[in-house]
């Protein structure tokens, strides 16, 4: 499949938070990169003009950025701005205009998902829509019904090969690392299955609380935030099955297989927490159940997994930020099973730092018949031009490289398996900042060998 370069990117929301953060130093570098040559179009609504756009880009990229006059002048050259309402179709006649002659744009819809349907009828009355593909943040839809209706709004203008569903996960190169190190390296696909590995388990910690995001936060919870997105990417980079081609359907098939086998949550399997003092949270509703933290035990059914047990825990306010993954092997029965007093273990480290250790046995210090856990570890050389997530997903959009973003199918899928237990009530515990989370995640969801809490070290 020949992939379109997109020949100019618009992007709604300009003025916003996400923008401010994430968009604008990302497109700044794809500039400084040679992979934006094309008008970039800011869209907002209130009272703005390009000169203060220019301000707050220079701002954000200052700010979360890397800056310097000469590469901020080449983005403001490309820089325009097309204010308006979102519902007037006179601001998408002026976007329409600002195109100029450009035949495969990018629409960037960097909005709360409630203004899309007024949007894409926008687009396709103004025929911005043409030859177009659009960009899509998370949450795709907050459950099963209201993903498959932002579906429909999106489908009834544009194909799914043009739709691009970013989860900035799948724009960090470790988690795709995971999918890299499985299959490149011949000596893990024979031991990478149901008889020699006997647990994994994900962790996702955040040592701060919800910031200043109470609103949406509250409303969202740590299930809907990042287990049923980022973490279940990185359960499917753990589990699928190779893929028949490197194209990015075959890869993306092989994820929805992984979530087809996966049953829905039971009460049982699922402790969630809610750290102390967040319903003072500003935005926070006095008696909010919503949880900021999640610890969870499933199984793949299929057979590779039948029988694995697959843990996945993340909070807010937890005494580290990191997310790691443990991979635990079996022991195998042999005359050295009294010595071999610890399993092997693979540990992937996404982040703050990234690496991937072996967790092997060797033989104690002056003691031959004692072995010792040793760790053998990988880690990437420091590479200072490596590509920040957001950069990288928004290249291989304007690209038109679909592997790194969500699919319908696959959102369909992890929202089927979070669905009915998000419906339901169930107790939250509370827990203490900078804690574990609840007490009771140690007898309710323990893996074996107990959870493996990521050291960071401090710099
Ligand atoms: C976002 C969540 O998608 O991911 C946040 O909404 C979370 O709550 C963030 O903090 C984590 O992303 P990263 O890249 O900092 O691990």
């Amino acid at each position: 499949m020949t992939q379109v370069k997109s020949d100019a990117l618009v992007f709604y929301g300009a003025t916003g938070d996400l923008a401010f953060k994430k968009i604008f130093p990302a497109l700044n570098q794809m500039v400084i990169r040679g992979n934006l040559n094309v008008p970039i179009i800011g869209v907002a609504r209130g009272d703005y003009d390009l000169e203060k756009l220019r301000e707050r880009a220079k701002e954000s990229i200052q700010k979360h950025g890397k800056f310097s006059e000469e590469t901020f002048r080449k983005f403001c050259e490309k820089l325009q701005f097309v204010g308006g309402d979102y519902t007037d179709p006179e601001t998408f006649r002026r976007i329409r205009t600002a195109l100029g002659d450009a035949k495969n744009p990018t629409h960037y819809l960097a909005i709360p998902p409630v203004l899309f349907p007024k949007i894409i009828e926008q687009l396709s009355a103004s025929g911005c829509a043409e030859g177009a593909r659009v960009i899509v943040e998370k949450p795709f839809g907050t459950d099963l019904k209201s993903a498959k209706e932002l579906n429909s709004i999106l489908l009834s203008k544009f194909e799914e090969k043009s739709i691009y569903r970013i989860d900035h996960y799948l724009g960090k190169r470790p988690v795709n690392n995971i999918v890299f190190f499985r299959f490149v390296n011949s000596l893990l696909e024979p031991v990478w299955n149901r008889d020699h590995i006997e647990s994994m388990q994900i962790t996702m910690a955040e040592d701060f609380g919800i910031q200043s995001r109470g609103a949406f936060y509250d409303n969202t919870g740590a299930i809907r935030d990042v287990v049923q997105n980022h973490l279940f990417q990185i359960l499917c980079n753990l589990t699928m099955e190779p893929p028949k081609a490197l194209d990015s359907e075959s890869i993306r098939d092989e994820k929805v297989n992984v979530l087809k086998a996966i049953a829905p949550f039971r009460a049982e399997d699922v402790v969630k927490g809610q750290y102390e003092g967040y319903l003072q949270e500003n935005k926070v509703d006095p008696n909010s159940k919503t949880e900021t933290f999640a610890a969870i035990r499933l199984h793949i059914d299929s057979p590779r997994w039948k029988g694995v047990p697959f843990f996945i825990r993340a909070g807010k306010n937890l005494p580290v930020t990191c997310t790691e993954i443990l991979v635990r092997f079996k022991h195998l029965p042999s005359a050295y099973s009294s010595i071999a007093t610890q399993p092997n273990h693979i540990r992937f480290r996404i982040s703050p730092d990234v690496s991937v250790g072996f967790g092997m046995l060797i033989m104690a210090p002056e003691e031959d018949m004692a072995s010792v856990l040793s760790e053998v570890q990988g880690n990437p050389t420091p590479f200072p031009n490596e590509k920040e997530a957001y950069e990288r997903v928004l290249t291989d959009a304007m690209a038109g490289d679909p592997t790194h973003f969500a699919r319908q199918d696959y959102v369909e899928e992890a929202w089927k398996i979070v669905d009915d237990y998000l419906a339901e009530d169930h107790p939250v515990y509370p827990y203490e900042p900078k804690s574990w989370g609840p007490e009771i995640t140690n007898k309710q969801i323990l893996p074996p060998g107990g959870w493996k809490n990521p050291i960071v070290s401090k710099k």
